[in-house]
Parts: structure tokens; C-alpha cells; sequence
């Protein structure tokens, strides 16, 4: 009896492909999970790490082979390469029902061709550009086998300190969400279930970027309307763009980990937004909730994140040893693993694994995909475009080609791997691929032109033995560049940093080669934004030059000698110190605003510490300058089925071609609740030729003045607003305008 319903199962595993002609995938999932034991269920909910790399801290685990073929495995993470994938799909294939496994990796700013790290690709705000840079991502990750990506995450940061501030779009929720609707567009391309797409995650669910004191792992203590407001909409963004999965998080959010918060994962997303997708949770993060001191044990772990809406477990071992357990004694319902497991299938049918387990594994896809010079080119455009330009005194830049003899100074000038950034694979071959500053620089001055190189000093450390050098290299020189900045590892994930100064003694070393007279340029790598004021106050040209990928070097190039106008600007706001943290231009104006840095019973600040961050938020110049005109509005007042369209002429008025990036902030002086002193509502880039000048409009509608109440509805409130159109949040023109009944 038994064999014969086996032989059953079988003949309809075997039929799949037929089935999938005719049903829905809803029909389908339905098919297959009805052959399905509460083991292979679990198996379904249970992810592992691969033998070959980790991103969290193993268990090891001999079995964890014979487990993929005992069907207790529904994905992977970190297989990398078409090759490992066929492998370990081929033992989910000895499986009585056959069910593929999804291999997932974070392929967070490029797979093969790596890209600037997120927070700069966020300076260029080119939404088309950073779409393009997912895509190439996706297009090298999934020739690799790999059918999703751990990105983007979509949280809001307004704590450079954060380490993980690098992965994300930084402070502003605006334009975070479009950033995120771009990156999850640009990776699941045209569709899910072309060879060329993945499926994208947004994570980390949720408000993981506001980590007490920016410390990697913390707690998140925020009330509900900050949360809706400012945290939630990039998440709800991707979501509406069809994301395919979220990951939840390892903060709690008011005294619940995120991994078992039902509020984030049951009500607000699989209910009030109705996400069809799955949840997978943080690397451990279902058995973390012990030292939480949330769950007694794994046990009770797994229960509360079953429960709560997380339909994955990564790496931490609780489901595939507890469920089945807690479903026999009652304490998790089936119905909570069918609905989790046919989230999960649901997904494995739409990128077609039933039909072609392999399709994504394929090794001469793979090779076509590497060093690709299209993909390349892409990279290039993007890293340009990210490169922010925070001084340029007597234009100083952009440097001349024929310049006779320049000094490339400092220890990123000849770095390979550092241009990478963290979350980013080496490949054999890197050094060849990857162009440093030197060698950009080289392929881009005239064959009269000297380069003199002096490393000067390492990155983090206090030896200045290299000084003298570099100062003699300098003195031989018409002009200096000097490179320093961060190493790839001192951002990223567990790598928050409490001094966010320029590490080591990197600004001493550019102060002693100023010291020479010498005109200089600092370039500054980096996945955060730093503190370098001496040098702020004292170099006449500064590029914030982030982490920018494979071709970092040729793209700094283009900038330094004129053949790219620099247009970056900042996506996060530029402490002057660390003791202003956290910083960021939306803030609220509270009872007591300083008009200036001097008002001593009206300082919502510090009294040793000015008001104003050292770079704001929107900040970033260009080899043109801009000049704007008074705003005019097409009423001063409106109703709210109107359209108010507010317009500025802005004219490039200085020696080069250029792009601008306008930007419309708005405030709402009085509400129910109390509103920022601005916020983003818009933006738009435009090009404009030495000397040319466009109107640019910008059209405003209610939904453009809505915000979370005490009651967390999003309205919004008739009454009396001021607008903003400018170059950077602290650089604009002002009306104002009231929203009648
Ligand atoms: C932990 C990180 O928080 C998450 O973002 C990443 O996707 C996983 N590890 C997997 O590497």
C-alpha cells in the first residue's frame, strides 16, 4: 500500500512539466505541496550555508550534503559558480519529490563586474544608471547559477559610525525608495524566470539602520510613526515593485527581534501589504532570539518566528530540528507551514526550476559573462557618476593632461582590491582586471607627462617613515594628488567604527605634503562618510571618490582631467564630528531652533560644537557652477484636486558642460504632528551646455504632502507650506504656499 502511493507520488513528480502547461502556478504549488510529508515541508524552510565560503559564523556540519538529498534543505547560500551549483542541485534531484533548491548569495554592488558600493552609486542619483548596475549584477550572478540576490537593502541610515551605511542609499527616505524600486527592477530585469534575472531581497526588515549608537547587531528603539514614516517606505516601495523576498533582521525593534515581530511580518507586510513572497530570516538570526532573551531555547525560537511570519530559517538550525516538534505538540499550526512553504515553491515555479533545475548552471553562460567589456563600460559610466566633488578653490581641477610632472602620492594610488569595497568577490585573475588610480591616470596623460609615486603611509597605522618621501616626490612635482581613505574592511557588516576620522596617520601625511606649496588634490576612498576637517579646511580640491569598483581607476581619471564634469552628490550628511551624530538634514525644528551657531538659550545643539554638518545632505559641486532663479509657483494657493507647479530657471553659468541635479524640498509648517524643516519631494537632473539655461518644473500634488499621523493614517492636512528648489539641501531658494480645504 504504502509503495504504491509512493509510486502514485512519483508518477505525478514525474509529471510536473505536464501539469505546468495546464494549471496556474497557485494550482501547481497546490499539487506539489499536497505530495509533500511535514519533513519535506520543514526541509523546504531550512537554508544552509555551502562548504566553500560563509558570510556568518559556521556550524560545521559533515552531514550537511546528505541532508540536500534527504530533502531537509530548500536552499543554499554562498555556491558559487555554475559548476558547485549543478552539483548540489544534482543531490536535491535524489530526492523523492525532486524539488529544486534555490542558491542565493549577496550579490550586493556587482557579481563578476564589481560596481561602486550602494552608498555610491546613491551620489549619482541616476535612477536609470543604478537600475543598469543591478542588472549587469543579476546577468553575471545568474550565469552563475545563482537565483537570488541578498539586495538591496533598503535601510535608512542616518549614523556614518553604522558600518553598514556603505550597503544602502543613506539618510533620506525619498529617495531611498526610489533607489530601492530601481535596484529590485534592475535585478529581476524583465521578468522571473529569465536566465538573465534574480530574484532581489529587501532587507533588512525592518529599521536596522537606526542601530543605538551605530553599532552593528543593536537594538532599534523608535516610536511607530517614525517607523511608518521614515524607515518603512523604501521596504514598501520594493514591495510594490514586486520583490520577490524580504529578509527580516538581527536588531529588535522595541523590545521584539525583528526575526519574531508578527507586527512587522504578519500585519504589515503579508497583511496590510499584501506580499505575496517569502521572508527569509538574518544569518541566525531564529536562534539569536536566545541571547535576546526572547526564546528560552531553539525550540521556543523557531515557534515565534514560524509563527511571526519568517518562512526561512538561514544558517541557524532551529526549524529543521524543532517544527516538526512544535507542530505535533501544537504549538506552531500547519496551516503556518503549508502558507510558508507554498510562498516558497510558489517562487521556485515562477523562475522555472521545476521545469529545468539547472537552467541557471551553465558553465558557457558563465565564461561568456566574465570580463565583459559592455558590462565594464557600464561600470565605468556608473563610477563616474557616483565620484562626489566637496572643494574645488581656483579650479584647482580639472588637472591638464600635458601637466609636466604630477606626484600620485598616498596608499590607494596603486590599490587593486581596496577599489573594491566590502561585499565583493575576488576572482583569480582581479589584478589585471581591476584598473588602480596610477594606472588610470597613466593611460590618460600625454606621453611628456612624469608620474612620481611615494605610498607616503599605510592605511591604519602611525608610521610616518614614509613622509619624508613623499614630501621630497612632491617637491619635484607641478601638482599632487594624494589618495587615502579607508580600507575595503573597515565598512561593512560588523565593522561599525566609533572614530570615523580618516584612519591611521593618512592626514598628517597630507599635511606635511601641503606643506611643500604644492597645489593639491585629495581624493578619498571610502564606504562611509568620514571626518577629515584639517583637509577640508586647508586642501583646494577634495573628490570623495567612495569604493568604485573594477574600473575605479579610469573613471577617477576621466574626473581628475576634465573629460567627465563631476556631478555626485551626497546621499548622507558629513558630520563635522562624531559627537553630532546622528546627523541628518530632515530633522524636526523643535521649540527652541537656533537661527545661527551664537543664539545661547535658543540651541536645540551643543555649545562646543557648531549646528551645521561639515557636508550636507544634497551637497556636491561641479567644474560648471549653476546659477538658479527665483522660484515661481502657478498659484500661491491650491485645493487639494489640484496641482500646484512650481518652476526654476537654472543656467549653467561657468567654463564647462555640465549636469545638475534640482532639487525640491518641501516643509509643512504646522500639523497635526510636527514636521521636518525639509524634505526631499523631488529632484531632477538635468544637463546644460557652458551657458545654457532650462526651466525646470516640478508639479505638486497631495500625495506629495502626506505623512503618518498620531494614528499612523498617512493624510495629509490643509494649511501653509514652504518650498525649496536648489543644488543642495542647504543651498536653495525659498517660497511658499498654502493647501486650502
Ligand atoms: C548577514 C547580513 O546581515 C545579511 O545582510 C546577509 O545577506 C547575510 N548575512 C548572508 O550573507
Amino acid at each position: 500500500m504504502k509503495r504504491n502511493l509512493i509510486i502514485a507520488s512519483a508518477c505525478c513528480i514525474f509529471s510536473f512539466t505536464a501539469i505546468a502547461q495546464k494549471k496556474t502556478i497557485d494550482q501547481k504549488v497546490d499539487s506539489v505541496l499536497k505530495l509533500m510529508t511535514l519533513d519535506e515541508k520543514i526541509g523546504q524552510m531550512n537554508q544552509y550555508n555551502g562548504p566553500w565560503a560563509a558570510t556568518g559564523p559556521l556550524t560545521n556540519d559533515d552531514k550537511l550534503l546528505d541532508q540536500i538529498k534527504e530533502g531537509k534543505v530548500g536552499s543554499m547560500l554562498n555556491v558559487t559558480g555554475a559548476k558547485r551549483t549543478r552539483e548540489l542541485q544534482d543531490l536535491a534531484m535524489q530526492t523523492r519529490l525532486k524539488i529544486p533548491l534555490l542558491f542565493g548569495q549577496d550579490v550586493i554592488h556587482g557579481y563578476r563586474t564589481i560596481f561602486p558600493i550602494p552608498l555610491a552609486e546613491a551620489a549619482s542619483w541616476d535612477m536609470k544608471l543604478i537600475e543598469q548596475s543591478a542588472r549587469v549584477a543579476a546577468t553575471e550572478a545568474a550565469a552563475s547559477g545563482i537565483h537570488w540576490t541578498f539586495a538591496p537593502m533598503v535601510d535608512i541610515a542616518r549614523d556614518p559610525r553604522w558600518g553598514r551605511v556603505m550597503e544602502g542609499a543613506g539618510e533620506d527616505t525619498y529617495l531611498g525608495s526610489l533607489i530601492a524600486v530601481a535596484r529590485v527592477k534592475g535585478f529581476q530585469g524583465k521578468g522571473l524566470g529569465n536566465t538573465n534575472a534574480v530574484m532581489a531581497c529587501a532587507k533588512h526588515f525592518a529599521a536596522y539602520g537606526a542601530a543605538v549608537g551605530g553599532r552593528d547587531y543593536n537594538s532599534v528603539d523608535m516610536s511607530l510613526r517614525q517607523l511608518h514614516e521614515v524607515y518603512l517606505p523604501p521596504f514598501k516601495a520594493a514591495a510594490d515593485a514586486g520583490v520577490a523576498t524580504f529578509m527580516n533582521s538581527f536588531n529588535d525593534l522595541n523590545g521584539i527581534p525583528a526575526t519574531g515581530n508578527k507586527y512587522l511580518q504578519r500585519d504589515i507586510l503579508k497583511g496590510q501589504w499584501k506580499f505575496k513572497g517569502f521572508v527569509v530570516s538574518d544569518w541566525g538570526s531564529v536562534g539569536e532570539m536566545i541571547p535576546h532573551g526572547y526564546a528560552k531555547n531553539n525550540y521556543e525560537a523557531a515557534m515565534l518566528a514560524a509563527n511571526a511570519g519568517s518562512d526561512m530559517d538561514m544558517e541557524s538550525r532551529s526549524y529543521i530540528q524543532n517544527l516538526s516538534k512544535l507542530v505535533k505538540d501544537g504549538k506552531v499550526n500547519i496551516s503556518v507551514i503549508d502558507d510558508a512553504v507554498k510562498r516558497i515553491l510558489r517562487i521556485k515555479f515562477v523562475m522555472g526550476l521545476f521545469d529545468d533545475p539547472y537552467k541557471f548552471s551553465n558553465e558557457e553562460r558563465e565564461k561568456a559573462q566574465w570580463n565583459n567589456t559592455e558590462h565594464r563600460k557600464i561600470e565605468k559610466e556608473m563610477a563616474k557618476k557616483s565620484i562626489v566633488l566637496l572643494k574645488n578653490d581656483k579650479q584647482t581641477l580639472p588637472l591638464s593632461k600635458q601637466t609636466k610632472t604630477i606626484a600620485l602620492i598616498g596608499p590607494f594610488i596603486k590599490a587593486i582590491s581596496d577599489n573594491l569595497g566590502f561585499w565583493s568577490y575576488d576572482w583569480p585573475d582581479d589584478s589585471s582586471r581591476i584598473t588602480s588610480t596610477y594606472d588610470g591616470i597613466k593611460s590618460k596623460v600625454s606621453a611628456d607627462s612624469k608620474l612620481l609615486y611615494a605610498k607616503g603611509c599605510n592605511i591604519n597605522d602611525s608610521i610616518t617613515t614614509g613622509f619624508a618621501e613623499a614630501v621630497e616626490t612632491a617637491k619635484q612635482a607641478d601638482v599632487v594628488v594624494i589618495q587615502v581613505g579607508e580600507a575595503r574592511d573597515m565598512t561593512g557588516e560588523a565593522k561599525s567604527r566609533s572614530n570615523i576620522h580618516l584612519p591611521g596617520v593618512q592626514e598628517d601625511l597630507i599635511k606635511a605634503v601641503m606643506a611643500t606649496g604644492k597645489p593639491v588634490v585629495v581624493m578619498i576612498n571610502a564606504g562611509r562618510p568620514l571626518i577629515f576637517n584639517w583637509t577640508a579646511d586647508n586642501a583646494p580640491a577634495i573628490l570623495y571618490t567612495w569604493w568604485l569598483g573594477t574600473d575605479a581607476g579610469n573613471a577617477i581619471a576621466d574626473v581628475l582631467f576634465g573629460d567627465y564634469n563631476p556631478s555626485g552628490k551626497l546621499p548622507m550628511s558629513f558630520p563635522l564630528t562624531e559627537g553630532q551624530i546622528p546627523i541628518y538634514y530632515n530633522h524636526y525644528n523643535t521649540g527652541r531652533p537656533a537661527q545661527n551657531d551664537s543664539d545661547r538659550f535658543y540651541r536645540s545643539a551643543y555649545i562646543d560644537l557648531s549646528l551645521y554638518p561639515k557636508f550636507a545632505f544634497g551637497y556636491g559641486l561641479s567644474y560648471t557652477s549653476f546659477e538658479y532663479s527665483d522660484i515661481k509657483l502657478s498659484k500661491s494657493s491650491f485645493k487639494p484636486t489640484e496641482k500646484l507647479t512650481a518652476t526654476v530657471t537654472v543656467k549653467n553659468t561657468g567654463n564647462y558642460d555640465g549636469e545638475e541635479t534640482v532639487q525640491l524640498y518641501i516643509q509643512d509648517l504646522f500639523g497635526s504632528v510636527v514636521r521636518p524643516v525639509k524634505e526631499l519631494k523631488g529632484f531632477q537632473k538635468v544637463f546644460l551646455k557652458k551657458g545654457e539655461a532650462k526651466e525646470i518644473s516640478f508639479a505638486i500634488t497631495t500625495e506629495d504632502l502626506k505623512f503618518f499621523n498620531d494614528k499612523l493614517e498617512k493624510i495629509y492636512e490643509p494649511g501653509d507650506f514652504k518650498l525649496f528648489i536648489g543644488g543642495a539641501s542647504n543651498n536653495v531658494k525659498q517660497t511658499s504656499f498654502t493647501l486650502t480645504k
